[in-house]
């Protein structure tokens, strides 16, 4: 398959597998000073690194890394579409706001979504019925069980969700132009102003209304719009992403597939095994060295940006343990990086695995006999430049 020349290398995939650059990187050079990829059309020097316990050692360090970009200052640094987005804070802003939002993020508060997250999926299979087959997985499956459950958690009113999810197609659809990409975001943030102002007036059972029932007099208005907005857009296109994947990597592994059709108890197992061997996220937000850092024996100065490959990390096997290359759903379980690690590990890995649980597991309830209604070739694949990994379609027959 052609590789696209704008995608950096440290993103660049062959279909699931590492292309090899990355494999040699990750075998001779754990942290390596390279051209990393900056933007839509820059490059700038700075640190890639590939191995799992230097990427644990970044991503932990508070006091040496952050994650705003180099010589920022206050005014730049808290541009507005960076407000109220967690992964733009350190401590203790990140500290704050992030406690005001853990408690929501419990498997216990969160269990109450499970019923909802279940009917979501069982009207889209509905729907998938209905229309006939063939289908775009993506566009009947994939895409709206995320938008369901982030709107619900958030408290967005039914009649509000399809205006939401056009902004956001068109936030993610490139073909569309840089401009008019830029204008659906602020659109989309905009809508999130409103409904904070709602909120603030009336709150009500979501987590927007507890936020200001609890910590109103805490968090600012532009705050609260952009945790809402930054929950929603996170929460669905890492979902997203993760059930188009997932479900091409069982159906290209029938074999595991009929291991856990067969025992479905393997849910829990397989779905660590997706995200794992997936890693929609193959980079994680790029870090700037506070000081200069001793770093797998090499120095990373003051200043200089770093870029951790949780792809890299989520590929290497332990020393003298099993080949970390395959997928095998009955591996036995091992921390991956596919949720981050340290402060910024995603808050919303709970809610992600219990929708990750219920739909793949009733796709194949309800239709046994999935396939890929194009030849596997056909399918094409989104290199993130700046976001996840993806496929903008998946058409499938039953
Ligand atoms: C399979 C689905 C998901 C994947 C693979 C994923 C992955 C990640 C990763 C890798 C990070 C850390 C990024 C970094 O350190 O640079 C992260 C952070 C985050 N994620 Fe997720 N995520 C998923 C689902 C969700 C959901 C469902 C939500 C919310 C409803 C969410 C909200 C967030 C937020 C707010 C952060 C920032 C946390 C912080 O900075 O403290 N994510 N996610």
């Amino acid at each position: 398959m052609a590789l696209p020349k704008d995608v950096p290398v440290y993103n660049r995939r062959d279909r699931f597998d590492p292309v090899p650059e990355l494999a040699e990187l990750r075998a001779r050079c754990p942290v390596l000073r390279t051209e990393l990829h900056a933007g839509p059309s820059s490059q700038v020097v700075g640190w890639l690194v590939t191995g799992i316990e230097e990427s644990r050692e970044v991503l932990s360090d508070m006091e040496r890394f952050t994650t705003l970009p180099p010589a920022d200052t206050e005014a730049q640094s808290r541009r507005l579409q960076n407000i109220g987005n967690l992964l733009h804070y350190d401590p203790p802003d990140h500290t704050r706001l992030r406690k005001m939002l853990n408690p929501e993020f419990t498997m216990r508060r969160l269990r109450r979504l499970q019923p909802r997250i279940d009917a979501v999926v069982e009207e889209c299979l509905d729907t998938m019925e209905e229309t006939g087959s063939p289908a775009d997985l993506m566009q009947h499956f994939a895409w709206q069980i995320p938008g369901q459950t982030a709107c619900d958690l958030l408290g967005v009113p039914q009649d509000d969700r399809a205006e939401l999810s056009r902004q956001l197609d068109i936030t993610r659809d490139d073909g569309r132009g840089r401009a008019r990409q830029m204008a659906a975001g602020r659109a989309f943030r905009a809508y999130f102003q409103q409904l904070s102002v709602r909120e603030r007036r009336d709150p009500g059972d979501d987590l927007l209304g507890m936020l200001v029932r609890e910590f109103g007099d805490d968090i600012t208005d532009e705050e609260l719009e952009g945790l809402a907005a930054s929950l929603t857009s996170a929460g669905i296109e890492n979902v997203a992403a993760m059930l188009g994947l997932g479900i091409l990597v069982l159906l290209e592994h029938p074999d595991q597939l009929a291991l856990l059709l067969d025992r479905p108890e393997l849910i829990d197992r397989a779905v660590e095994e997706l995200l794992r061997y997936v890693s929609v996220i193959p980079t994680l937000s790029p870090r700037t060295a506070l000081t200069d850092v001793p770093l797998g024996g090499q120095v990373v100065p003051k200043g200089e940006r770093v870029v951790c490959s949780a792809f890299a990390a989520n590929r290497t096997a332990a020393p003298g343990g099993p080949s970390k290359d395959g997928f095998d759903i009955t591996r036995e379980p091992a921390p991956h990086m596919a949720f981050g690690h340290g402060v910024h590990y995603c808050i919303g890995a709970p809610l992600a695995r219990m929708q990750l649980r219920s739909a793949y597991l009733a796709l194949w309830r309800r239709f046994p006999k999935l396939r890929l209604a194009v030849p596997h070739e056909e399918i094409r694949f989104r290199m993130p430049s700046s976001r996840n990994y993806s496929v903008d379609t998946l058409p499938v027959a039953w």
